[in-house]
């Protein structure tokens, strides 16, 4: 049997594309979107980074290209059909192609059980989690479909199988979503050479959890000693999950090193799931 040729790891998404929502940051600092847009460059993939906040989208790209990478911004919402069908669009005529579709939106504040969440906050955290994935496969799928074949890499969380003190009911229903959404695309877009793959990330420090501890407000010595509570949770080295630890793990999947796994839920939390409870 003929050997396979060796993968390039050096540039392994050369000549792709790849498109990342939610590509920008809330604050200083790289989050798993940012982080994952960077790491698809520095693999050699040209890549469109959308963000419904131009300057967000914008400041991703500037980092990449200081980098030598190659990478353009768009400016859309990721819950607007619309607005996504465009994005592929303007993809595929700027670059001719699209490999790789990285749905990473999603949010989720409303802190409680149904009865403590309005409707409206409801509907919002179903959009931003759940909603964006569908679309951005919605209108990826057709592109790749044509090309002969592509990935997505959806974004959950490990709030999708397990609860912090309170619950947070919209954003772990829109991330079991994201779960149940990645395992039916696999297995209706096998035949298409489309891989459908998610990261569920555990606890990453990323200005949307730095955001989360200001909301509380806490003293900068609580902040500290609540970061050192969570960071001894995690079985892995008693660290937190990078930005860069998520990015590794999607360009994985997102490469031909990965050609043969699809459906897949891949924990990166440093074993935060399996830690006692
Ligand atoms: N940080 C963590 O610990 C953690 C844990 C589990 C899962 N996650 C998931 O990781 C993903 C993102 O994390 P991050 O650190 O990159 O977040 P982030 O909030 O720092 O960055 C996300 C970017 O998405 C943009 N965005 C938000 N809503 C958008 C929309 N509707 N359309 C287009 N752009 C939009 C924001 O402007 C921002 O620039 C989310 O899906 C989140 O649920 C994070």
């Amino acid at each position: 049997m003929p050997s396979r040729p060796e993968p390039d790891h050096a540039m392994r998404l050369g000549g792709r594309t790849a498109v990342v929502v939610g590509a920008g940051t809330i604050g200083p600092g790289w989050s798993n979107g940012k982080a994952c847009a960077a790491q698809y460059a520095r693999d050699g993939a040209v890549v469109a980074c959308v963000d419904f906040v131009a300057a967000r989208a914008e400041e991703t790209v500037a980092r990449i290209r200081d980098e030598g990478g190659d990478a353009f911004p768009l400016c859309a919402d990721a819950t607007d059909a619309a607005a996504m069908a465009a994005v592929v669009e303007q993809v595929v005529s700027r670059t001719g192609r699209l490999d790789i579709m990285h749905n990473n939106v999603g949010v989720g504040f409303s802190i409680g059980a149904p009865d403590a969440i309005a409707p409206d906050a409801w509907d919002r955290e179903i959009a931003q989690n759940l909603t964006s994935a569908y679309l951005g496969i919605r209108y990826a799928v057709p592109a790749m479909r044509a090309a002969g074949g592509g990935v997505v890499i959806n974004t959950s969380s490990l709030l999708a199988v397990r609860f912090l003190k309170q619950p947070n009911v919209g954003y772990s229903v829109g991330k079991a979503g994201v779960e149940a959404l990645t395992r039916a695309c696999a297995a209706a877009y096998g035949r298409d050479g489309i891989r459908v793959n998610c990261l569920r990330i555990g606890f990453a420090e990323t200005p949307l959890i730095e955001k989360g501890l200001e909301a509380r407000q806490l003293s900068p010595e609580a902040r500290e000693i609540e970061l050192a509570k969570s960071r001894a949770k995690v079985p892995l080295r008693q660290e937190h999950t990078s930005p860069f630890d998520v990015a590794q793990t999607a360009a994985f999947l997102a490469s031909d090193d990965a050609r043969h796994i699809t459906g897949v839920i891949l924990n990166v939390d440093g074993g935060l799931e399996a830690a006692p409870l």
